[in-house]
């Protein structure tokens, strides 16, 4: 599946850039190719979906304004289908076939692991958008990302089931066929239990279950004060309507892997009053958000989410350093992105640090009425 941003451009500019093309057959990456790999169909497709929304936004708005470098971008999006397995196939014919000079994607750490050792094979940089799992960059030095990482998350988290909900005792559930739920797990753990609390009960699942009953029966037995399930957002909501109708009041919270209006679209009433870590809220009134919200808002008729905002920051750091870069081959590239600082994007400045990760601040939301609604926010 392939969009190009040439169909986005006005009529004439249009006209021009096919009547270039075809004189100049030899040459025919007059455009700067960048790879996009997106579950746009599938399991994930929310999060893939509003992604790629918030990447094309970017590329239309660098193109309007003449491109990078002189040439326009022309994105290049390869579905995944939230499957496992094809995002290193797409990705490998996004570099091989289509020849992307670079890689944006993926919201998912079980996918961006699946697509960082082909790029790093092929020495492409790639930059995630939101995947938090530390092993995401650690794969090689041309894999970054733009988001802040699952320790971070995970210390937040630890502190905030201390400080704010004055919990204790913690009951965990962990996705253990899931890097990013196994990640969280560990370090919400470490921190959590250093700040004195205890884990009284740590119960698996694996991706795509349904029924949790069996877990949430030997939590309630253990008597916590709350509950964190470390997963994505399906099964904790499927997790929250199974604990609220065996008698579980308790509070119920997670990580950014529950961000997506399918958490309340399947949990309904029972995920009212839980809560999660994410990377952005549309409800921040800073400038830079709020504009962004109605640049989104113009352009898709709704409401920017964070992995909306994330891919759309994705394509501007990238965009940044092609043209810091001066040029598109891929080792300059890559040293022009490692040298990204205070870049201001809409989720908060990103500065790219040694382990080419970027350190940002947290958001906590919570539900209520059937809307996410900000608690706080955390720095670094
Ligand atoms: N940040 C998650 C990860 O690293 C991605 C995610 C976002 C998953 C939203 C589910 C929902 O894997």
């Amino acid at each position: 599946m392939h969009h190009t941003l040439r169909s986005s451009l006005p009529l004439a500019a249009a006209a021009l850039l096919a009547l270039l093309s075809a004189s100049c057959s030899k040459t025919p990456s007059s455009t700067i190719r960048i790879g996009e790999y997106a579950s746009l169909t599938g399991k994930e497709a929310a999060y893939g979906e509003t992604s790629h929304k918030g990447i094309l936004l970017a590329v239309e708005e660098l193109n309007a304004r003449g491109g990078v470098l002189g040439r326009p971008l022309e994105l290049l999006t390869e579905d995944n289908q939230s499957k496992q397995g094809e995002s290193a196939t797409v990705v490998k014919k996004l570099i091989t076939r289509d020849q992307a000079v670079a890689l944006l994607g993926e919201v998912a750490s079980i996918r961006s692991l699946e697509a960082a050792p082909v790029a790093q094979h092929y020495g492409i940089p790639m930059v995630s958008s939101a995947s938090v799992n530390t092993k995401v960059t650690e794969v090689g030095d041309c894999i970054f990302r733009v988001c802040f990482v699952d320790s971070f998350q995970g210390r937040v988290l630890a502190k905030f089931a201390l400080d704010h909900l004055h919990a204790r005792r913690v009951a965990i559930v962990t996705s253990v066929s899931n890097a990013y739920s196994v990640g969280m797990t560990r370090i919400f753990t470490e921190n959590f239990t250093a700040g004195g609390g205890t884990i009284v009960a740590d119960q698996k699942y694996s991706e795509g279950d349904k029924d949790f009953r069996a877990q949430l029966t030997a939590i309630k037995a253990a008597s916590p004060d709350a509950i964190i399930a470390t997963g994505y957002y399906t099964e904790a909501a499927l997790l929250c309507k199974q604990a609220r109708s065996l008698g579980l009041t308790l509070p119920i919270f997670g990580g950014d892997g529950w961000d997506a209006p399918a958490l309340i679209e399947i949990g309904g009433d029972a995920v009212e009053g839980t809560y999660f870590s994410t990377h952005y809220s549309p409800d921040n009134p800073s400038a830079e958000v709020q504009q962004f919200n109605q640049r989104y808002r113009a352009r898709w008729g709704a409401v920017p989410d964070a992995w909306a905002a994330l891919g759309y920051d994705s394509a501007l750091v990238l965009a940044d350093a092609l043209a810091r870069a001066g040029t598109t081959e891929p080792h300059a590239l890559r040293a022009a992105l490692v040298a990204t600082k205070n870049f201001p994007a809409v989720t908060g400045r990103i500065t790219i640090d040694a382990q080419r990760n970027a350190s940002k601040s947290a958001v906590i939301l919570t539900v209520k009425n059937g809307k996410y609604q900000f608690v706080t926010s955390v720095a670094p």
